[in-house]
């Protein structure tokens, strides 16, 4: 069979990082290829050389038999690659018709030829789902809209390549199902289709065959899916066994910490209340979308609650003030850290230890900056940061390492209440078991973790109690005993059959 994308001896240097060495290997046309590894194994790497944004440092592209050099990203969009990005590269406040033909308006008489534009996008869009309008404007549709709109740029494009990095982090499990959907269809016209992704099961429910990077080295390509097992995957990716990545442990719970008392605010539709125990782990699980992020933002003071209360060890807080949360020990770990986290343009050091209690203290300008050294040691050490010293730029750090500062940084501040939004999100495997065992040390030095999730393994492995939240409000409790997949999820899902 004839391979249509092969990469031959790729390699790419950064200054004191080998972050590809020597790739080889080839992706059908009309076949689906996985790409696994840990957090900086080298994923985004390839895939921006093939978008022509890096130029390799040796190492060829070959596309359809041919070697294929590229000096930019038109070289390779010319070439008919499309390589779509976790952060989407669309221009909110234009439409989608606009954004579909960005660089390719069709002109008539030298002007814009609006009727044949709607059209070609109109076409394009039906191809992949009825519901998208072309006269929308980006910034309104969601994430998996606006995923749906970047595939449809690349079928007006007639791209043979395509490639995805990590497409479903932000998607709810319906528009997982219909990417996957228009994935399958694209295999069905022959397109070459690369597909990265942290979660297994999604490979195994959609890729052909699957390349396994470590550090920048191939460990290992998979032609047979039918032999492959999870724990194969996992030992291949993380280069030891891990038996139960939960590996639940058991520990004594306290008097109550956390009270949240009546909460109405922006996204909740009926008042929340609950409470934590000192030593407790809480899940909060919901299908996306379902108000969990906006009752964290309430408890955490980002946002103004309407009525309600939220205490401390009996002391009630201001609402809306995240000073006040934050010096009494309460702090949320935000599930956008890539918005409303991180520091691009700063080392790895500032971002870990740049708490905001440092600011809100008073003498906070003085740095101490042998302690902060320490302690970012501590954490590079800890959750296993892939960066070649503590002054790396966090922006030139993989999407999951930039995740995994923002992480420490929390984990560095002197807390006793922490909320956790999606904080496995774009984590490799074998990190998440390690912050789930940070997890399990949290709550045994007595303080109150609340995670929220929406990947239900994660949450009945960890959590020791589970409140289901539907359509703006909680609608149901689990202790860890009685939950089970299916109970979670009837109270999840928004159809009939509830209680
Ligand atoms: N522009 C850059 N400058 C310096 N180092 C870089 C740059 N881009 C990537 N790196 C380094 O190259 C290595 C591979 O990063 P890459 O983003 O390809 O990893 P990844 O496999 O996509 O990881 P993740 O699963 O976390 O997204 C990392 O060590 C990263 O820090
Ligand atoms: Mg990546």
């Amino acid at each position: 069979m004839q391979h249509y994308l092969k990469f031959q001896s790729v390699s790419k240097v950064f200054p004191g990082v080998k972050a590809l060495d020597s790739i080889s290997f080839e992706v059908n046309a009309g076949s689906v290829h996985g790409l696994l590894g840990e957090n900086g194994a080298g994923k985004s790497t390839l895939l921006k050389i093939l978008s022509g944004a890096y130029i390799p440092t040796s190492g060829e592209v070959e596309i359809d038999g041919k070697v294929r050099r590229f000096h930019g990203t038109k070289d390779a969009i010319d070439a008919g690659i499309a390589v779509i990005y976790q952060e989407l590269n669309l221009v909110p406040d234009m439409t989608v018709e606009e954004n579909l033909l960005l660089g390719h308006m069709p002109l008539r008489h030298g002007l814009i030829d609006k009727k044949t534009m709607t059209q070609v996008a109109r076409e394009a869009l039906a191809s992949l789902s009825g519901e998208i309008n072309p006269k929308s404007r980006i910034r309104t549709l969601s994430i998996g809209q606006r995923q749906l709109v970047e595939i449809a740029k690349a079928l007006i494009r007639d791209a043979k390549v395509i490639a995805f990095d990590e497409p479903t982090s932000s998607l709810s499990d319906r528009e997982v199902q219909k990417l996957f959907s228009v994935i399958k269809d694209l295999q069905g016209r022959g397109r070459a289709i690369l597909y990265v992704s942290h979660r297994l099961e999604e490979v195994f429910q959609i890729c052909d065959s699957i390349t396994v990077f470590r550090d920048g080295r191939i460990v290992k390509s998979f032609d047979d899916m039918s032999a492959l097992t999870n724990d194969i995957l996992i030992r291949n990716m993380v280069g030891r066994e891990i038996k139960d990545i939960y590996d639940y442990r058991e520990r004594p719970h306290g008097e109550r910490l956390l009270e949240v008392k009546d909460l109405t605010g922006p996204g909740l539709t009926a008042p929340a209340s609950f409470e934590v125990s000192k030593g407790e782990i809480l899940g909060f699980f919901g299908l996306v979308g379902a108000g969990r992020t906006e009752l964290m933002k309430l408890v955490f003071g980002a946002e103004k609650p309407v009525q309600g209360t939220v205490s401390i060890a009996g002391k009630v807080m201001d609402a809306s003030n995240i000073g006040s949360s934050i010096r009494n020990g309460l702090v949320l770990c935000p599930e956008d850290r890539k918005l409303e986290g991180i520091i691009p343009i700063s080392s790895v050091s500032d971002n870990i230890n740049l708490s905001v209690r440092r600011l809100f203290s008073r003498f906070g300008f003085f740095i101490n900056r042998g302690k902060e050294a320490a302690n970012t040691d501590k954490f590079i050490e800890k959750l296993s940061i892939k960066t070649p010293s503590s002054a790396q730029l966090l922006m030139n750090l993989s999407g999951g390492n930039q995740q995994k500062v923002i992480l420490a940084r929390w984990l560095s501040e002197d807390i006793r209440v922490i909320i956790l939004d999606e904080p496995t999100r774009g984590i490799d495997v074998g990190t998440k078991s390690e912050i789930y065992q940070i997890m399990y040390s949290l709550a045994e030095s007595g303080m109150c973790v609340v995670f929220v999730s929406s990947e239900l393994p994660e949450i009945l492995g960890v959590a020791d109690r589970i409140l289901v939240m539907r359509s703006g409000k909680i609608v149901g409790s689990l202790s860890r005993n009685e939950a089970t997949e299916e109970k979670v999820l009837k109270l999840a899902l928004p159809v009939s059959g509830n209680v």
